[in-house]
C-alpha cells in the first residue's frame, strides 16, 4: 500500500487496519512527503511489517522490484496530484515508483486533493492516462476537504476503498468480463426546448453494471438521461460511464463500446422514432409546427449490434442480451411477442417484463422472464432491480 503526502494519510492508518483485519498481508510504502504528516513508527507498528521509503533501503533483498513482483494488490491511498502526475509519466524517483513500475498487479488509486487540484487540465490528463493503462480508481467523492473547502477531491473513506480492493482481490464469476450495457432513456428533439421521450429510469441498467462490476467485470455503463442519484449506486473503479442523449448518440456509444466487450445488454429505452428536423427556435403555437411533428424512422441498435457481431466486428462468442418491456397483460402474449423479438433481432438472450402503473419503469422492483435458445424460459426473476440483475447475470453464465 503506498500513501502519499496529503493530508488523509491519517485516514490511510484506518485503511491498512481494516485490510489486515481482513486478513491481507500489508506492506506500506510512504513517500517522504507522507511521513510529514503520519511518522515511520507508526505504519511499522500497524502493518507489522518493516517500512522504508527509500530504494537505498535494504538493498539485498532488492526490494525495489521485489515489492511490486510480489502484491497481489497496490493500493495508493491517498494518491495526491503529485504522485498521479509521477505515476502517469513512469517515473522511479522513489521506493514507491519502482514498486508501481515493476507490479503486474491490479493498481488500485484513491486520489486526495483541493478541487482545483482535482479539476486541473493536468490532473485529468493523468488520471485519464492511467485509466487507459487499466488503473483502477475509487473516488475522490465530494465534500468537505481540509482548510474549509468543499467539492470533488476527497478521499473516499477507506471502508469503501477497502470494499473496491476487496473486489479486486477475490474476482467474482464475471471476472476479466468486459460487458457493455445502456440504461435509461434517450430523447428526440423536438425544438431547443422540448422532446420525445419515455418513462424509462435506468435503474434495472444502472443494477445491471453495479451487479455485473461487483461480480468482477469490467463495464461501459452507456447512460441517456438517467439521474445522478441512480447513478450514484453503480460508483465503483470497474465502471465507466458514458453520457448520451439521443439515440442516435446512444447507438454510436453503444456500437464503440461493443466492439471489444464479451457481454453487451440492451436495456435502454431507445426511440424508435425522432422528429425529421429539430426546430433551432422554440416553436410557436403560432407558427403552427407542433400541431404535426413528422417522424423519421431511428437505427435499431439491438438489430444493428447483433449485425456487427455475425459479421465478425465482436469479441468472438460475444453474447447480447435484449429487453422488452411489454403491456400486455397476458404473460403467455408477452411470452409470445418476446420470442418473435429474440428472433428478428438475433439476441441471445431476451429479458421480457411487464410494463405497467405498478410495474418496470420509474419503479425499484422488477419482475422479468429470460427467453433464450428455441424460445425456452430459462430464468424468471423478480424482486429488487438489483435483485432481478443477478438473475439476469446467472442466466448469461449459464449460456457462455
Ligand atoms: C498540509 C498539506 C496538505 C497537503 N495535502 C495534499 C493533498 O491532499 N493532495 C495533494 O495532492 N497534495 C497535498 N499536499 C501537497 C503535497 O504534499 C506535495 O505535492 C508533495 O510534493 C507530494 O509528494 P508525494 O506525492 O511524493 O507524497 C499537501 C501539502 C501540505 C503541506
Amino acid at each position: 500500500m503506498g500513501v502519499t503526502g496529503g493530508i488523509a494519510a491519517y485516514k490511510a492508518v484506518h485503511l491498512v487496519r481494516l485490510l489486515i483485519k481482513e486478513g491481507h498481508d500489508v506492506t506500506v510504502v510512504p513517500t517522504e512527503g507522507a511521513l510529514r504528516f503520519v511518522g515511520l513508527p507508526t505504519w511499522e507498528a500497524i502493518s507489522r511489517q518493516p517500512v522504508t521509503t527509500s530504494v537505498h533501503d535494504d538493498v539485498a533483498r532488492v526490494r525495489h522490484v521485489a515489492l511490486g513482483q510480489n502484491a497481489d494488490l497496490v493500493v495508493v491511498a491517498p494518491a495526491t496530484a503529485n504522485t498521479i502526475a509521477s505515476m502517469a509519466a513512469g517515473l522511479a524517483g522513489d521506493l514507491l515508483g519502482t514498486t508501481l513500475l515493476a507490479t503486474e498487479a491490479p493498481v488500485l488509486i484513491a486520489p486526495a486533493m483541493h478541487a482545483e487540484m482535482w479539476r486541473h487540465a493536468a490532473t485529468q490528463a493523468n488520471i485519464a492516462t492511467l485509466r487507459s493503462r487499466g488503473v483502477h480508481l475509487v473516488g475522490p467523492a465530494d465534500g468537505e476537504l481540509a482548510g474549509g473547502d468543499a467539492g470533488p477531491g476527497r478521499m473516499s473513506e477507506p471502508e469503501e476503498i477497502l470494499a473496491a480492493a476487496q473486489a479486486l482481490l477475490a474476482p467474482g464469476d464475471l471476472s476479466g468480463l468486459r460487458v457493455a450495457i445502456s440504461a435509461g432513456g434517450t430523447r428526440e428533439p423536438i425544438d431547443p426546448v422540448r422532446f420525445l421521450g419515455n418513462r424509462s429510469s435506468g435503474r434495472q441498467g444502472a443494477a445491471l453494471a453495479a451487479e455485473a462490476a461487483a461480480r468482477g467485470a469490467l463495464v461501459t455503463l452507456v447512460a441517456a438521461h438517467v439521474d445522478a442519484a441512480v447513478l450514484d449506486a453503480v460508483e465503483h473503479p470497474s465502471v465507466v460511464v458514458v453520457h448520451v442523449g439521443t439515440a442516435a448518440e446512444l447507438a454510436a456509444a453503444m456500437k464503440d463500446a461493443s466492439a471489444s466487450a464479451d457481454v453487451v445488454v440492451m436495456a435502454a429505452a431507445v426511440a424508435d422514432y425522432r422528429p425529421r428536423e429539430a426546430a433551432d427556435h422554440k416553436l410557436t403555437k403560432a407558427e403552427g409546427g407542433l400541431g404535426r411533428i413528422e417522424l423519421v424512422e431511428n437505427e435499431d441498435v439491438v438489430a444493428a449490434l447483433a449485425t456487427a457481431r455475425s459479421q465478425g466486428r465482436a469479441p468472438a462468442g460475444q453474447t447480447i442480451v435484449a429487453f422488452a418491456a411489454e403491456t400486455l397483460p397476458d404473460a403467455d402474449d408477452r411470452r409470445e411477442r418476446a420470442r418473435g423479438k429474440r428472433e428478428r433481432k438475433g439476441v441471445d438472450l431476451l429479458a421480457v417484463n411487464l410494463a405497467d402503473a405498478e410495474h418496470g419503469f420509474e419503479k425499484s422492483h422488477n419482475a422479468v422472464e429470460v427467453i433464450g435458445e428455441g424460445g425456452a424460459v430459462i430464468a424468471e426473476a423478480s424482486g429488487t432491480k438489483r435483485q432481478v440483475a443477478g438473475a439476469i447475470w446467472n442466466a448469461v453464465l449459464g449460456i457462455r
